[in-house]
């Protein structure tokens, strides 16, 4: 179908009023056609485009290259929290815990949520946050995760400012879908939602910007490393630096299993004094979809799988292990001034370039829709600022308790896989206190009722 056919009334359409900038002049070769609000929603697109950007990453060698030398070099990471340290070491595991719970009492820690991408990939046409996922409940994603941050708050008497990224696409059905359920019990007052950015796709060959339609610029987010600057958009850091918020916990929309402020985590990397402690899975299969936590030089970087050529990803070292195998399961704890110091500097995250199939306008105005990748994505991803951390930590955790993120319709990480990790998981804290299951029932238990299988225990154990 021609785009141009859903603009009627051709002869009455404005000229070109102004041209924003020279650089992006083809972006206006339809012009004439539009009408007046499309044409002023163009230039209004077309001026927020810095085009020498553009064209600098263009150009630019992909920072894939970057990758693949980091991965030869790197090692395991140094200070790395071994799963079993509570039945190992229970005198440190216990002062970190207590040192987390004592900074969540005194108000010191927010939490960020990444929630700008959609269920596309699920066949879900809605932010993936909305996403029915508790296998009993049918609760949401957000609400499983909202509904941690209240249990954390209640526990520890305080509020925890909720700091939630949303997007261009996300932004309006998630606001409305917090209002719609109250917030899940969170105080609307701690909850504040913000928009990352956009960057165009550009053709691959030429290096131009692509229109999604005669009069609009096909735009997609920035990716999760826009949190910097979106936050600095919405004025974050001075709602932060209001609540004096000294630890920032990072996670994202898709692991319903994620343990939301965990405090032994908090207080491990307080007690570190680190800028930035990370939590790993390890990675058993170098096929996964994994970015990898490694070291270099003291200084902790992650690999993204996508950067990892197939046989460095499937060396191992002597043990018969990976030798890369600390997968990024993208929980971070910040301390929330070298966050703020990483966003007032624009250069502190390099851009990815992806090859993707994006649907275009061509210079006839008919809607194409490529077989082939045909454009470049350009994308900033969080992870990136760790380098520049001091004195980094990284925590190891058990994949069934910790990791089991939504991604795909079906297979591998698909709802059904999901709620069956949730149902193990929960059946498996209930045994642990002395209860008898039937195995084929599902069970799920609130974050009100228990946070992990210790909390369970404690709580709840069969006398
Ligand atoms: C991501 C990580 C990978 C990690 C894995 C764990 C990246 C680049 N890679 O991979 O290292 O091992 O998760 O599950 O992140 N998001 C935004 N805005 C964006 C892009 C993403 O908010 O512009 C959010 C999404 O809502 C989602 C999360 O970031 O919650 C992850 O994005 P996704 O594209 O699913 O990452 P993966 O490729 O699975």
């Amino acid at each position: 179908m021609s785009a141009q056919s859903s603009v009627s009334d051709q002869q009455k359409r404005p000229a070109v009023k102004s041209t924003p900038t020279a650089a992006g002049g083809y972006l206006l070769q339809f012009a004439q056609t539009l009408n007046d609000e499309q044409h002023d929603c163009l230039i209004k697109e077309i001026a927020g485009i810095d085009f020498d950007r553009i064209t600098a990453l263009f150009a630019a060698k992909d920072v894939k290259d970057a990758g693949l030398k980091l991965a030869n070099s790197a090692g395991a990471p140094t200070k790395l929290i071994p799963t079993d340290i509570a039945t190992k070491n229970p005198a440190e595991f216990k002062r970190a815990e207590e040192a987390g719970w004592k900074a969540l009492r005194e108000g010191r820690v927010g939490i960020i949520l990444v929630a700008g991408g959609e269920g596309t990939r699920l066949g879900f046409p809605h932010p993936k946050g909305q996403f029915p996922i508790g296998p009993v409940s049918n609760k949401s994603l957000f609400q499983l995760l909202a509904e941690q941050t209240v249990a954390i708050s209640q526990r520890s008497r305080t509020r925890i400012p909720y700091y939630v990224m949303t997007s261009e696409a996300t932004h309006v059905e998630t606001v409305a879908f917090f209002e719609q359920h109250q917030y899940f019990g969170l105080d609307p007052a701690d909850v504040r939602f913000f928009r990352q950015g956009n960057m165009p796709a550009v053709d691959q060959k030429s290096g131009r910007v692509l229109m999604a339609a005669t009069h609009s610029v096909a735009f997609s987010p920035d990716g999760h490393g826009g949190l910097l600057e979106a936050m600095s958009n919405a004025r974050i850091f001075d709602d932060i630096q209001d609540r004096e918020i000294e630890y920032l916990f990072y996670h994202q929309v898709d692991n319903p299993l994620v343990r939301v402020c965990d405090p032994a985590f908090i207080g491990f990397h307080l007690l570190n004094r680190s800028d930035v402690s990370t939590k790993v899975v390890r990675k058993e299969d170098p096929n996964e979809k994994v970015g990898l936590l490694v070291e270099v030089n003291g200084r902790h970087h992650i690999i993204e799988y996508t950067d990892l050529p197939p046989d460095l990803a499937a060396q191992r070292d002597p043990t018969g292990e990976l030798r890369l195998r600390c997968g990024n399961i993208a929980v971070h704890l910040f301390r929330s001034d070298f966050l703020k110091r990483m966003a007032e500097d624009e250069e502190s995250l390099p851009y990815h370039r992806s090859s993707k199939s994006v649907p275009y306008v061509d210079d006839l105005g008919e809607l194409v829709q490529p077989a082939e990748n045909n454009a470049f994505k350009f994308e900033r991803f969080i992870f990136d600022i760790l380098p520049q951390a001091e004195r980094p930590l990284a925590m190891e955790v058990v994949r069934e308790q910790e990791f089991m993120p939504l991604k795909n319709r079906e297979g591998l990480f698909s709802p059904d896989h999901v709620r069956q990790a949730m149902c193990q998981l929960h059946t498996s804290w209930l045994k642990q206190a002395g209860w008898t299951t039937a195995d084929e029932l599902p069970i799920e238990i609130p974050a009100a009722a228990a946070l992990d299988a210790a909390d369970f225990l404690a709580r709840h154990h069969r006398r």
